[in-house]
Parts: structure tokens; C-alpha cells; sequence
């Protein structure tokens, strides 16, 4: 078991890194007010009030530490803005929770078991908060002196730091030089050097030199010189998550291994020993438990040993809250004969808290496409907005962003910087909608090779349509 000082592992990997290909980049929170109630329209989100005060709530009990090892569902027909909802959630957690996300068919592509995979996605949403107490050098930089040896081959050095109250002179070797340069500290910078590691980290400019403001670039950060002792204890938090944890300690996987993203099964014996560590740590007031959030997309497509996974991974006290979705309403469990809501076994259903979104109103559809208009910076005429707007009303909200995306390409084609409603026109004659498609398959069945004989759920066309009204 390695000490506690390796385990620095990046933070932050699981939001941005797992979040898909902007489509709900324009989505910065849920747009709401102190009082957690709704705006109509903030943070890139509209209308779908109910659900978003919800979430709101849901947030708050999570930032809170009070909802771990509970599972809230989002139900609701395509396009309603369950995942948009979900992105919503990911960016009012506190900073260091984890959010991680997944699409329920990912558990089955992976080169690992179902519940390996599902181990792996509890224990990313579940952060460990360390503490540290770490000795640093903070100062302000006098002067850096490197010699070079006769060869050029070695450096030696000397760093003079000073604070308001004290200055000392430093021995530079090799890989202080080296990382002195690759930070391009010099003269005028504040800078702290932790002294296990010696890493070094820019602190900004000191005010004593705002003179030469301008021959610095305007983001350059301006600090006062520090006072008293040069050298000083700090405490410091990180967070990483369990999973970065068992990585780092698997003997075959190693460090190597976050980066790569290839991490392999872990065996159960390494994360008992590590969830005893973590207990230890946690008695000795180094570290806390935060959980996170595990978002799983498409719920409807995991299997009845998945729930039962789920089910009992929410019971053991190291539990992320889980929010699932699914656009499904009465539907086979997979992997039995028997029907449930959303597809989700009713044990699991019994624990979940559920929050329902609702198909959207013209207007509601028109505000959304231009925020995603001004997202991609398409400029939409009125007219064309208005026609996307009914496109999106009358087939799919997804499918309107899409003629965004490919109405511009065609007004470039013809050279203008607006798009009109010749553009969307063209596009929505070469690129045909989800109803137009399986309007065509159904006329043209003979002709197309096909499989008979397909699992439920396995296609859309064998969705059980959900039940808006109720
Ligand atoms: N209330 C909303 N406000 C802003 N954008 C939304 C809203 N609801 C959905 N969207 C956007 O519309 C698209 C489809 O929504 P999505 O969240 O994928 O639906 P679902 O997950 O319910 O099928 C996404 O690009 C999403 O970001
Ligand atoms: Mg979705």
C-alpha cells in the first residue's frame, strides 16, 4: 500500500473529460435563484421548471453530504432535456465533488465484466477529500544566478527569495533550474516551492513592479510580496476519487494507467484494503469522504444484474447519489420477462426519487434553438428561427439542432453569412428526421435486409412510447 504522499492524482477528470461532443455545451447550470426556484430562462436552460427545481434540490442536499446511496430518475420523452438537466446538476456541485458520467450501453462495450465496469463508475463518483500539511517556500523572487559548467552539460545555481520582513539565498541543482525555466519564473515573481516535491507554482507578479505593467501581458496577476517567515506550513486539499486511489495502488496498473484511461479489472481483495486505508485516514481526521454524482444515461438499457448491482452498491456506505434517465415508460426489465416502469426493476424504483420532464412549448423550442444558434455561432434570420422552430415542434428538438448545424454549412456554401429559410430547406430535404426514416423503412421493408426477430429495447422502434399526460 503506497503512503498517502504519491497519491496525487489529477482532479477534475470526470466532468469535462467524459462530457459528449457539445451538445449540451451551452448548458452552465440550472438558472436558478437563491431561493433554488427557476428563472425561465438562465444558464443556457428553459422552461422545464418543475424538474429543475428539483434538481435544484437535489444539489443542494448532495453539496450538503446528505443524499449519498440514493438514486433520483429522470423520466420523460426524448428531447425533454433529461441530460441537459443532468450537465445542469454537474455544474452547481461543488468544485472538488466528482460527476461522472455514462451511457447505460458503455457498461456493456467495455473490455471488463458489467459489474466491474459499474464498480469502476460507483468508485469515480466517489471523492476522498485529503488533507496535507506541506512545507512550502513563499517570496518574492530577487534573483536567479545559474552557472553553467565548462561543458555546458551541468547547472548549478543560486535563488535569492525575500519576504517584507527576510531574504535567503538557495542552492539551485539541475531540476530546480530546469523547473525554474520551464515555469520562466524570474526577478519580480512570487512563487512557493513545496519542498518534498519541489515543485514550483507562480503566485503572480509583485505589486512592487506594476510599473512594468505594460511590457506584461494584461492577465498577468498582480500579489503582494509575502510577510514574515520564508519558509512556512500549509495545508493543503486535494480530492481524488476512490478509482484514482485502487488504480494508483494496483501493482500492474500504476500511474500510467489514469492517463491512458485503460485501467483493467482491479481485484476486490485491493479495494477492501483500500476502503480499510481510506476508513483509517478518515479516523485520523486526514481525510473525508465526499460522494459525487454518477449520472446513467439511458437507464432502460442495463440489464437485471445491473440493477441488481445497483441495488446493492447504493446500500454499502460508500455510495454516490445516482441519477439515471430514461425516455421508456412501461417496458421489460432486460434479461427477464417481466414489465416495469422505465425499465427499472421495482426494488430499485422503491428507493428513487422521481422527477418528470415535460415536452416543450413553441416557445420554449424557439428560445432553446437560438441558444444553441449563438452557441455555434450560426446567424439565424427570424424566419428561418420560426420555421426550425415548427420543424422542432413536429418532429424532434435534436433533430431542429441539427439543421442548425448543417443550414449554416449550406449558407456558406453559397457564400452568406446568414442563414435563411432556403438554407433550412435544403437541409431538411437531404437530411430526413427519425418519423420520415421509419415512415420510408415501413414502406420499403422488402427491400431492406432485416432483422426480425429483435431484442426489445434494442431499437426505437420497439419503444414503448411514454406517457406524457400523467
Ligand atoms: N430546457 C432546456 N434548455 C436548454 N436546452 C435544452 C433544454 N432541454 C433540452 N435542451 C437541449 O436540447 C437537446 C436535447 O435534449 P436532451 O437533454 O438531450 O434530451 P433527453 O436527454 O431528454 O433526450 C440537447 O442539446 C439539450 O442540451
Ligand atoms: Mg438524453
Amino acid at each position: 500500500m503506497a503512503s498517502m504522499a504519491p497519491i496525487t492524482a489529477p482532479t477534475g477528470t470526470s466532468t469535462q473529460a467524459l462530457e459528449r461532443i457539445g451538445a449540451h455545451s451551452h448548458i452552465r447550470g440550472l438558472g436558478l435563484d437563491d431561493q433554488l426556484q427557476p428563472k425561465p430562462a438562465a444558464q443556457g436552460l428553459v422552461g422545464q421548471s418543475a424538474a429543475r427545481r428539483a434538481a435544484g434540490v437535489v444539489v443542494k442536499l448532495v453539496n450538503d453530504g446528505r443524499i449519498a446511496g440514493r438514486a433520483v430518475i429522470l423520466a420523460g420523452p426524448p428531447g425533454t432535456g433529461k441530460t441537459a438537466i443532468a450537465m445542469g446538476v454537474s455544474r452547481e456541485l461543488s468544485e472538488d465533488l466528482p460527476f461522472v458520467s455514462l451511457s447505460a450501453s458503455e457498461v456493456f462495450s467495455l473490455e471488463m465484466s458489467k459489474t466491474e465496469a459499474l464498480t469502476q463508475a460507483f468508485r469515480r463518483a466517489i471523492g476522498v477529500r485529503i488533507k496535507e500539511e506541506k512545507e512550502v517556500v513563499e517570496g518574492e523572487v530577487v534573483e536567479i544566478i545559474v552557472d553553467r559548467s565548462l561543458t555546458g552539460a551541468t547547472k548549478t545555481g543560486k535563488l535569492t527569495v525575500k519576504t517584507t520582513d527576510m531574504e535567503t539565498v538557495y542552492d539551485l541543482g539541475q531540476k530546480m533550474i530546469d523547473s525554474l525555466q520551464r515555469e520562466k519564473v524570474s526577478a519580480g515573481d512570487v512563487i512557493a516551492i513545496d519542498k518534498a516535491s519541489g515543485r514550483i507554482t507562480k503566485l503572480g507578479r509583485s505589486f512592487t513592479r506594476a510599473r512594468e505593467y505594460d511590457a506584461m501581458g494584461s492577465d498577468t496577476r498582480f500579489v503582494q510580496c509575502p510577510e514574515g517567515e520564508l519558509q512556512r506550513r500549509k495545508d493543503v486539499v486535494h480530492t481524488v476519487s476512490l478509482h484514482e486511489i485502487d488504480v494508483i495502488n494496483s501493482r500492474t496498473q500504476g500511474f500510467l494507467a489514469l492517463f491512458a484511461g485503460d485501467t483493467g479489472e482491479i481485484k476486490p481483495e485491493l479495494r477492501d484494503q483500500i476502503n480499510v486505508k481510506v476508513g483509517e485516514w478518515r479516523e485520523e481526521g486526514k481525510a473525508d469522504i465526499v460522494p459525487g454524482v454518477l449520472f446513467i444515461d439511458e437507464i432502460h438499457m442495463l440489464d437485471v444484474e445491473c440493477f441488481s448491482f445497483l441495488n446493492r452498491a447504493l446500500e454499502s456506505d460508500l455510495a454516490p447519489l445516482v441519477i439515471m434517465a430514461s425516455n421508456r415508460g412501461l417496458t421489460r426489465v432486460r434479461g427477464t420477462r417481466y414489465r416495469s416502469p422505465h425499465g427499472v426493476p421495482i426494488d430499485l424504483l422503491d428507493r428513487a426519487l422521481i422527477i418528470q420532464t415535460k415536452p416543450y412549448s413553441a416557445e420554449e423550442i424557439k428560445e432553446i434553438l437560438n441558444i444553441r444558434a449563438s452557441e455555434e455561432d450560426v446567424d439565424l434570420e427570424q424566419e428561418a428561427l420560426s420555421v426550425l422552430t415548427r420543424i422542432g415542434g413536429e418532429t424532434s428538438l435534436r433533430y431542429a439542432q441539427l439543421l442548425i448545424t448543417t443550414a449554416s454549412l449550406a449558407a456558406r456554401r453559397r457564400k452568406a453569412a446568414r442563414v435563411e429559410v432556403t438554407d433550412v430547406r435544403r437541409v431538411y430535404s437531404l437530411f430526413i428526421d427519425e418519423r420520415r426514416s421509419t415512415t420510408y423503412l415501413e414502406e420499403h421493408a422488402r427491400e431492406f435486409m432485416g432483422d426480425v426477430d429483435f431484442e426489445e429495447g434494442s431499437t426505437t422502434a420497439a419503444a414503448v412510447p411514454m406517457e406524457t399526460s400523467a
